[in-house]
């Protein structure tokens, strides 16, 4: 007995890495897995590797940034097994520049699998799970990356914009029964192996990318069905919460601010609360100013 007997479910960018590691635990706890990736022959060893233990599986190669990929990825699930009843959202890439330098081809790259891959197969899944009337589960992949990350520009826009749209998903599919919640995930992968922390290379103590899929498979199950429009890190040893951003320490005043009262009382009250910025959330930086480069 597993906490997912019964239920179909499809993982993106599965042929690998920390998608590779969902698979597994969803079935073995049960579920009935399509495993995407562009490429297929990786997301056939994957199968494969289920078969052998006894799990149920099946390969899909679509593209999952277009339509027409989402819709074979969530069709191909509902063909197989019967229903979509979990979507993790996961497939990712990266095309590392820094801002003054990126084309864009290299943003466009990353937004179309990133913001777009999750857009469209989160909402093709979602049209099936309230069609069915069963509700679901939709996991999507974030990354701290999103709190800024020097040369990210492309990624880190992606991750922020999935982190908000997983908080409206939320919002707007609890009606017909479906969650919507995100991971931070870590783990050594391909992608890892181009992690720059601050534009420099960093050497990464070695992380077990299947270390997220026990927590992934508990969210896609019933025993989180109280849990919704929340991001989590996971990985290692950890399962986080991603506090979410919120107004915080502020200065108010009858009639509102004018130039000369923000003058006299901005330094005053909100230097010191200004925020850390970066993935590494090291102290706010820029107390002695930005200034230009000297000539
Ligand atoms: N590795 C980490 O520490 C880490 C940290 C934070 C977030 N993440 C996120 O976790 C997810 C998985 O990353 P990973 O480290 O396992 O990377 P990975 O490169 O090992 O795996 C990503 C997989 O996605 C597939 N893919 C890419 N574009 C695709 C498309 N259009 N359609 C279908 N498949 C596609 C690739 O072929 C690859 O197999 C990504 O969303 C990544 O941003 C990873």
């Amino acid at each position: 007995m597993g906490i997912l007997d019964g239920k179909g479910a499809a993982v993106t960018g599965a042929g690998r890495g920390i998608g590779r590691g969902h698979c597994l635990h969803l079935a073995e706890q049960g579920a009935s897995v399509v495993v995407n990736d562009i490429e297929l022959a990786e997301a056939q060893k994957v199968v494969d590797e289920i078969s052998a233990k006894g799990g149920k599986a099946v390969a899909n190669d679509s593209d999952v940034s277009t339509r027409e990929g989402a819709q074979a990825l969530v069709g191909q699930c509902v063909d197989a097994f019967g229903g979509i009843h979990a979507l993790v959202n996961n497939a990712g890439n990266v095309r590392d520049r820094s801002f003054l330098k990126m084309s864009d081809d290299e943003f466009d790259a990353v937004v179309q699998v990133h913001v777009y891959g999750t857009f469209r197969c989160a909402q093709e899944a979602a049209f099936r799970m309230r069609d069915q009337g069963t509700g679901g589960a939709i996991i999507n992949t974030v990354s701290a990356a999103h709190f800024g990350n020097f040369g990210q520009t492309n990624y880190a826009g992606s991750k922020g914009a999935i982190a908000s749209m997983t908080y409206t998903w939320a919002l707007e599919l609890a009606r017909y029964g479906v969650r919507v919640n995100a991971i931070s995930p870590t783990g050594t992968t391909r992608m890892s192996a181009t992690a720059k922390i601050g534009g420099k290379v960093v050497d990464l103590p070695f992380v077990d990318p299947t270390r997220n899929g026990a927590f992934v498979a508990f969210l896609c199950s019933d025993h989180a069905k109280w849990v919704s429009g929340q991001i989590f890190g996971s990985g290692g040893e950890r399962v986080v919460i991603l506090e979410q951003p919120k107004y915080g320490t502020g200065m108010y005043r009858d009639g509102g601010w004018g130039v000369d009262e923000l003058i006299e009382h901005f330094e005053q009250h909100m230097k010191k609360e200004l925020e850390p910025i970066g993935l590494m959330k090291n102290p706010y930086p820029f107390y002695d100013g930005v200034e230009p480069p000297a000539s």
